[in-house]
């Protein structure tokens, strides 16, 4: 094992920055990975424009990324499963490196049917997508609405609703464009918010009644609708503020319908509590993984060179599925 490896650093001007660093140790309870692809997500380009010292961000210094896809190079006390040498995708942060240092409970097997690069892109929305339903009760035959279900963990939060065996998928996005996109990954109705009223979209292909449960990536007004769009005894979860994190809700509809409120934001969830998240998703979905029903899209994927061609993808919302980096 080398000495020292790339890792990309925020907090040094609009993009990441590559910096020699130690490659690190694991302590007890972790393994280190040799990263091969990682993937990016709306929060590192978040992180990166809060920390930009040319826009008036803090300036702080950190490594950058959450998700990763490699082969186990080394194991701390009382981490030996999974072994040296098996393959793994997790989430932890600082994963833009060439070895990344993880909880052995934040890392799932890689099923052989996939590659490095549609492994890195998959743990955040497996784990955020599948945690947001557990939460919500979610159980087969039920109805889901997915809001802002192009961004790149929503599209996979549709393929699990569908091998979950969930009877009716509603999705929305604003683009007409991207009707198709969601159709093919499993969704049974597409919402055009903007050109239709989303409640009422809603209502009309639930015969009136409202779908069980809401996974909202988009806040604000969409994160309101939601709740007259949702059945009595429903759950509405918001899982992303895409749009804005304030919202104006009706307490009538939250009342006359008896509905569940949660929010959940897994990258503040303890370590342990997150284990179980992870285990319950790779429980669950490894299997629909590997037959190929939950697979994520990828849209692009760039090396650490063109690292700054990725974050331009990211912030531009055309990318169709998820934006991955490769690992020299
Ligand atoms: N709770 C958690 O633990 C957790 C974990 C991961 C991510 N998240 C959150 O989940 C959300 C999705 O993350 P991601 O990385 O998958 O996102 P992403 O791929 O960057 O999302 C891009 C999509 O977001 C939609 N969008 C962008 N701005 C919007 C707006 N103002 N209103 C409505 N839709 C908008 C666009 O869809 P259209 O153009 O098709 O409308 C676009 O295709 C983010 O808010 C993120 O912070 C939460």
């Amino acid at each position: 094992m080398p000495a020292t490896m790339t890792a990309l650093f925020g907090g040094t001007g609009p993009d990441w920055t590559p910096r020699q660093v130690p490659v690190p140790e694991p302590g007890p309870g972790q393994v280190v990975v040799r990263a091969r692809a990682v993937a990016l997500n709306n929060a590192d380009a978040a992180m990166l424009a809060a920390a930009d010292p040319t826009a008036g961000g803090t300036g702080e210094e950190y490594q950058a990324g959450f998700e990763f896809a490699g082969e186990i190079t080394a194991v701390g006390e009382g981490a030996d499963m999974p072994a040296v040498g098996s393959r793994v995708m997790g989430t932890t942060p600082g994963s833009f490196a060439q070895y990344v240092r993880a909880d052995r409970r934040h890392v799932l097997p890689v099923p052989d049917e996939l590659g490095h690069e549609e492994a890195c892109a998959l743990p955040t929305g497996l784990l955020t997508e599948h945690g947001a339903l557990a939460v919500a009760g979610f159980q087969a035959g039920q109805s889901v609405l997915i809001t802002g279900a192009t961004s790149g963990i929503g599209l996979i939060g549709v393929r699990i609703a569908r091998a979950l065996d969930a009877s009716r998928i509603i999705a929305t996005t604003r683009d007409a464009a991207k009707r198709d996109l969601l159709l093919n990954a499993g969704a049974d109705t597409v919402v055009i918010t903007g050109e239709q009223d989303m409640t009422q979209a809603v209502l009309t292909a639930t015969s009136g009644a409202g779908v069980h449960i809401a996974l909202d990536h988009v806040g604000g007004r969409t994160f309101a609708a939601c709740l007259p769009a949702t059945r009595t005894d429903g759950a509405v979860v918001n899982i992303g503020r895409l749009d804005r994190a304030a919202s104006t809700i009706d307490l009538d509809a939250l009342a006359y319908r008896h509905l569940r409120l949660h929010g959940v934001s897994f990258g503040f969830t303890r370590a342990a509590e997150l284990g179980d998240v992870i285990a319950a998703a790779g429980e669950r979905l490894l299997h629909a993984v590997a037959d190929g029903r939950v697979r994520p899209l990828i849209d692009a994927t760039f090396s650490f060179d063109t690292a700054a061609e990725a974050t331009a993808r990211l912030r531009s919302h055309q990318a169709l599925g998820k934006t991955v980096l490769s690992v020299p």
